[in-house]
Parts: structure tokens; C-alpha cells; sequence
């Protein structure tokens, strides 16, 4: 395992928390902040080569093995929902989405990683929702919420077009919420892709408001279907920590280099 250690940034003016020669992350400005983190690195075991701040182009059952029980504060996942569905002009596939077996083997895989009285968010559609739902309940999942996120604009259909998707959180024991005011309706712009991109992407202020509501500065969040790396991106611009995968070179290679020049951006405030 590498030493951790925390060092002071002085062109982005934070601390950095640093493993030999790597940076694993830019966090707070303040000193108490710096405390914390310090604190919260050195009480996590992570075992090499699963490291926090980081994205691995793996197979998401790989990561969770590797990861340490009663470790992780939130996870937020949009997994293949299963739907075998192709999208947009260039009828681009997402790797497991046959069918919604992938959801299943989750849910029981990263029980145990997650910490007690946390919560999970796992996207997925109509078509699944009370399936994954009646299974989260009967491996030991608290049902907490089903959030609807609604969208600007209409999919295909025939009968009926599609404008919204689902999202249920669920909790291992009971969890805290920060927001007294958090909707369980939830506004959602599509986001738009081109030849080149994930055509699945969720909007980041969607993700974004989810980590506000569920987690505190420096803790770690997991999702293991990173995609566009929505996630990784939003953890890092709201000071949480993340760990995670994505399975696709294609998608890993373009947003690995996305989030790398946001992890070097100098701030200037
Ligand atoms: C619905 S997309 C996630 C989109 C993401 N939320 C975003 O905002 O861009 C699901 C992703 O899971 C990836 N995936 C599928 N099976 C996987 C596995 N076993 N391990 C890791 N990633 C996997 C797919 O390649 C796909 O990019």
C-alpha cells in the first residue's frame, strides 16, 4: 500500500492529497479542512491498486472486490438499465445492457461496502423499478424513495413517448438527508451527444444536487458506471472524494483526459 500524505498546493492554493508520486485529488483551502482529510485518509484502508480519486477502466465486480467492507458514504449508479436499447443517429450500445441482470448482481455486490445508515441512488426506468425494488427489499435494503426525474424532452415511442426516468434510493440501515427541502420530483435537461460522446450522459446538476443531499465534504462516493464520468466530475467540484469504474475504453479514454484537465485547472478564486 502507498504512504498517503497531504501536501499544500500553493498555484491551486489547496491541499492535495498526494501517493508517491501521484496526486490523488485537489481538496479544501482551510486548515481544519486539511485535518479532516487527513483524518479520513488515514482511517481508510485502500487497497492497491483501488485508489480514491480515481477512475479504473475495469469491470465493476473486479473494483467492489478490491474495496473495503463498511468503507464507502454514498453510491450513486445509472447502470445499464437493460432496456437493449440503441441510441441516437450513430445507434450506439452500452456495454450489459441485454437485459437488467447486471442491476441484481449490484445491488448484492456493493451491499457490503457501503457503510451503515448510507444510502445508494441506482437510476433505471419503468419497466424494471418494481423488480429491482422487490429485490433491494428482500437482500436487506431499506426502500426509502423513488425519485422521478423528469426531462425536456420526449423519447421514442410508440403509444406513449417517454419523458421521464427513475431513480430509487435505497439505505443500508436508516440514513440522513441534508436538505429539508429536497423534491422527490426532479427537473433533468437532456443532455445532448454527438458521434463522439456517451450517449447516456445524466445532467451534473442532477448528480450534483443527489451528492449535496447525501454526503459531506471529503466523503467518498462510488459509482461504478461512470459513463461521461458525471459523477467524478461532480465529487470533485463539490470537495467529496469518488471511486469508481467505467468498462468501455472508448468512454474511459475521453473522459479520463475530461477529468484530468478539470483536476489540473488552476483556480483563480
Ligand atoms: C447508463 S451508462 C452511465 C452514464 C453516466 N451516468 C453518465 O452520466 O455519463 C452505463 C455505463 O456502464 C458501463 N458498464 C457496463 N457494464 C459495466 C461493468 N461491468 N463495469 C463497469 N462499467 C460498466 C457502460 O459502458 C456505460 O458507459
Amino acid at each position: 500500500m502507498k504512504k498517503l500524505e497531504l501536501k499544500f498546493n500553493a498555484v491551486h492554493q489547496k491541499w492535495s492529497a498526494v501517493a508517491g508520486e501521484e496526486r490523488l485529488g485537489l481538496f479544501d483551502t482551510t486548515d481544519s479542512a486539511r485535518k479532516h482529510y487527513k483524518e479520513l485518509l488515514e482511517s481508510r484502508v485502500i487497497k492497491d491498486p483501488v485508489e480514491i480519486n480515481k477512475v479504473y477502466q475495469m469491470d465493476c465486480f473486479q473494483h467492489l472486490k478490491r474495496i473495503k467492507d463498511d468503507s464507502v458514504d454514498l453510491v450513486v449508479v445509472d447502470p445499464p438499465y437493460g432496456d437493449n436499447f440503441t441510441y441516437g443517429r450513430g445507434n450506439k450500445s452500452i456495454i450489459n445492457n441485454e437485459d437488467e441482470s447486471i442491476n441484481y448482481k449490484y445491488l448484492d455486490a456493493v451491499y457490503p461496502k457501503l457503510k451503515n445508515n448510507k444510502s445508494l441512488y441506482l437510476f433505471t426506468n419503468h419497466k424494471f423499478v418494481d423488480l429491482l425494488k422487490h429485490h433491494a427489499i428482500d437482500t436487506g435494503w431499506n426502500y426509502r424513495m423513488l425519485i422521478v426525474l423528469v426531462k425536456n424532452n420526449l423519447g421514442l415511442g410508440y403509444g406513449f413517448r417517454n419523458q421521464h426516468e427513475l431513480c430509487l434510493v435505497l439505505e443500508k440501515g436508516k440514513a440522513t438527508y441534508n436538505s429539508k427541502s429536497f423534491s422527490n420530483v426532479l427537473k433533468m435537461k437532456h443532455v445532448e451527444h454527438d458521434n463522439d460522446s456517451h450517449p447516456h450522459q445524466k445532467e451534473w446538476d442532477v448528480i450534483r444536487k443527489i451528492i449535496l443531499h447525501s454526503s459531506e465534504k471529503g466523503d467518498v462516493v462510488l459509482d461504478n458506471f461512470m459513463g461521461s464520468f458525471t459523477t467524478a466530475k461532480a465529487c470533485f467540484e463539490e470537495g467529496r472524494m469518488f471511486m469508481g469504474t467505467e468498462l468501455d475504453p472508448k468512454w474511459y479514454d475521453k473522459y479520463q483526459k475530461e477529468l484530468e484537465a478539470l483536476m489540473n485547472q488552476p483556480k483563480l478564486f
